[in-house]
């Protein structure tokens, strides 16, 4: 431990004409800088930040009756009131331009818009969306809006939800719509966020909406379904919006990093990461399911028809990566298939929520698997942060250095990826504002802004400070 003593004299040593003469990169403004033109920005979505959830004619959603189920969220919450984003989303676009960003990823509540997921528009509930686009162009910020982030209509979930067919084909209606009614002021449309994540949690392991465990074929065909819904809905927004509106997933990809980051190690990660991809992004954007993933599936794999891939494969415009872990670490290996995980040691970092270990090259590592395994020209990091048990100090404000430790890791991975000319063109920071987190309930903070759910009181902790640097530098401080 220094004394405080010992700060003055080290003070005292580096001053004068010595200190001048020995400047670091980070007296530079020109290091760890990202592109011209980098688009800086936050996210979140409908049911976790919105509340207003029985409010101008929403329906249900499958994360209403998941969250009224006793036991299934940790706190026993629900997302009911959320963050009351519907109604302080002024206040909260104010926030947005005080850290100087320049996009706002969010996402449209499918049963505002349909609150039996077909049928009839609910214009009260499109008006929402109206005033919040209407406020971010007003404040210079630019509208990133997401059709699906998991708060299905508990109508579509009665008639199977995402193990029908028919989902799919809603969907595909429903983009249909939202193309014809915001694209002339929202220029870039993401379709669903992580299929993986849905999917796995939802029909899986039953831990998120709507808690089923399906057998392996269901399991499979939910896959498929949600492909096709991402193809359905590229192809409605190309026939229904404003020309030259932009659309793409926002996947979380597994991604396979290389213990060891030599050429035959990377060689390896990347087989893995197309692999460990199958169902989801590869066949996006392949066409095709892998063999090895097909075999694998056996007697269990997904009915499909030729028409169904080229749907699925619909030419999108740029990939949208939500990054937080690495999801493996392999290395190269002489048995097939030519690589090998490297189980995770139990003393692996980790940060407040038990799945988030601490991978700062994922960032690095995910964009450019991207543009190396499918050519992808356009890269969205479309969430990447962390939780951290943000205590407010007595002043009020959380000093929450973990968050900025973790976020300026990560980012100098992603400045490393830009600099070698890996095309990320923009990075949406989760979250804005803390919120629903899901199965962990309001228990689990990520936004840069602190949010006192007694009173909904917004305030920004120590790392909105350190957003606010990096987007006005657009350089990792
Ligand atoms: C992602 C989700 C997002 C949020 C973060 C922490 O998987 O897309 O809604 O919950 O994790």
């Amino acid at each position: 431990m220094l004394a405080a003593g010992s700060f003055a004299t080290l003070g005292a040593f580096a001053s004068g004409r010595d200190l001048a003469a020995r400047t670091f990169a980070v007296d530079q403004p020109s290091a760890l800088r990202f592109p011209d033109g980098f688009r800086w920005g936050t996210a979140t979505s409908a049911y976790q930040v919105e509340g207003a959830a029985r409010e101008d004619g929403r329906g249900p959603s499958i994360w209403d009756t998941f969250s009224q189920t006793p036991g299934r969220i940790r706190d026993g919450s629900t997302g009911d009131a959320g963050a009351d984003h519907y109604h302080r989303y002024k206040e909260d676009v104010a926030l947005m331009k005080a850290l100087g960003t320049k996009a706002y990823r969010f996402s449209i509540a499918w049963p505002r818009l349909f609150p039996d997921g077909t049928g009839a528009l609910n214009p009260k509930g499109l008006a929402f969306y109206d005033r919040l686009v209407d406020e971010l162009l007003a404040a210079g910020i630019e509208p990133y809006a997401t059709l699906y982030h998991w708060d299905l209509p508990q109508a579509l979930q009665d008639k199977g939800g995402w193990q029908a067919r028919d989902t799919a084909l809603a969907f595909g209606d429903y983009a249909a719509e939202v193309a014809r009614r915001l694209t002339d002021r929202v220029r870039h449309v993401f379709t669903l966020n992580e299929m993986l994540t849905f999917v796995e949690h939802g029909y899986e392991s039953g831990v998120f909406a709507p808690g089923l465990k399906l057998e392996p074929a269901a399991l499979h065909q939910v896959r498929h379904h949600a492909v096709l819904a991402h193809g359905l809905a590229v192809q409605a927004v190309r026939a229904q919006g404003r020309s030259g509106t932009e659309i793409g997933p926002a996947e979380n990809m597994m991604i396979a990093l290389p213990a060891v980051e030599t050429p035959a190690h990377v060689r390896a990660a990347e087989a893995a990461t197309r692999e460990m991809n199958a169902p989801y992004l590869t066949v996006m954007l392949e066409g095709r399911y892998t063999d090895a993933y097909l075999a694998e599936a056996g007697a269990a794999a997904p009915k499909f028809t030729a028409r169904d891939l080229e749907i699925i494969a619909s030419p999108v415009d740029f990939v949208g990566l939500n990054v937080y872990t690495p999801g493996h670490y392999v290395l190269a290996s002489e048995a097939e298939p030519g690589w090998a995980v490297v189980p995770m040691p139990a003393s692996y970092p980790r940060m407040a929520s038990d799945w988030l270990t601490i991978g700062p090259e994922s960032l690095y590592w995910a964009p450019r698997h991207a543009a190396r395994l499918w050519g992808v020209k356009d890269i969205y990091i479309t969430e990447n942060g962390t939780s951290a048990a943000d205590r407010p100090g007595p002043d009020g404000v959380v000093y929450d250095i973990d968050r900025v430790m973790y976020l300026r890791n990560y980012l100098t991975q992603l400045q490393r990826a830009t600099a070698e000319g890996v095309p990320v063109r923009g990075y949406f920071l989760w979250s804005l504002l803390d919120n629903f987190e899901w199965a962990d309930g309001y228990a689990t903070r990520f936004g840069l802004v602190h949010v006192d759910y007694a009173t909904q009181r917004r305030t920004p902790k120590l790392s909105a400070s350190f957003y606010r640097e990096v987007v006005a530098r657009n350089a990792v401080v």
